[in-house]
């Protein structure tokens, strides 16, 4: 039986939950509602966006009701979240989101760095150029400066839950957890997991020493470190290409990459390829 729609999720900071038929895009609604001054916790959950936004400037589309589209607002201490690691928060629900899947269902996510929630998949002969993974979901963080201080953070997932069979042209590169799972997903309860998971997560990582412990379980559930990468930086038309081996992350959840010649790489932001032959 599916879950009702909430309005808050109780003992934690998510008390303002609204659920929208259609949208442009959850993430801006919310950007707006924080630079009109609204307190950490508000959610936002859409059925459809008709201008949904993802990383690097692209677009995030979705057919009414078949994935889950969810911004969270945080407000972080400035003491605890410096804006140099931020995006650890981005890491919490990506963490959250991981393991609000694996309770509920019986698959599995690893996070291909830096945020998607991706499933591995067996070596496909039928899909050309098969890259031996398929992603879920996305998250796109936007931040508020003020003072050189994280004013606010507005984190928005999109996470295919409901396709029923997956279209020919993503069958390369996207699934969805109904086709994963071999069961329908009650959205609902999927956002209360993760706001739940999120709250345990984001409460941790503000204490002094919480980004190690989340950079730990992040590591645990990484599907990146280990494998060679291709990652593409920059944007159009200046786009620069490394490839190395993913080592590790750093301390603000950078990746550390060692490359052909040996020279190590510190990557802030960028998009990562698993290169398949070295990956398995
Ligand atoms: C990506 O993989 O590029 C990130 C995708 C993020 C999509 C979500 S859906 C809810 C929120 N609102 C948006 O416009 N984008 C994010």
């Amino acid at each position: 039986m599916e879950i009702p729609k909430f309005d808050a999720v109780e003992k934690t900071r998510f008390n303002d939950v609204t659920w929208v038929i259609e949208i442009p895009s959850t993430n801006t609604a919310l950007l707006e509602r924080a630079r009109q001054g609204a307190l950490e916790g508000e959610v936002i959950i859409a059925d459809l966006q008709t201008a949904g936004r993802g990383r690097r400037g692209r677009t995030w589309t979705a057919p009414a009701g078949t994935s889950l589209m969810m911004s969270i607002l945080l407000r972080p201490p400035t003491e605890s979240l410096p804006p140099s690691d931020a995006s650890l928060a981005t890491s919490a629900l990506a963490l959250a989101a991981r393991n609000a899947v694996a309770d509920l269902t019986d698959v599995n996510l690893e996070i291909k760095w830096p945020n998607d929630l991706v499933i591995d998949t067996p070596f496909d002969q039928h899909v050309e150029a098969d890259i031996g993974y398929r992603k879920v979901a996305g998250i796109l963080t936007e931040t508020l400066i003020q003072d050189a201080s994280v004013d606010a953070l507005v984190i928005g997932i999109g996470i295919n839950t409901g396709w029923g069979v997956v279209p020919a042209e993503l069958r390369s590169i996207a699934t969805s957890l109904d086709v994963l799972s071999g069961s329908s997903i009650d959205r609902s309860a999927l956002a209360l997991k993760i706001l739940q998971n999120l709250e345990v997560e984001y409460t941790s990582l503000l204490h002094p020493n919480g980004k190690q412990q989340l950079l730990q379980e992040v590591r645990k559930h990484s599907g990146t470190l280990g494998k060679q990468v291709r990652v593409q930086l920059g944007t159009e038309p200046k786009i620069q290409q490394i490839v190395g081996r993913a080592v590790d992350l750093d301390e603000h959840g950078q990746l550390i990459l060692e490359t052909e010649n040996n020279e190590v790489q510190v990557i802030a932001a960028g998009d990562v390829e698993h290169l398949r032959l070295d990956a398995r």
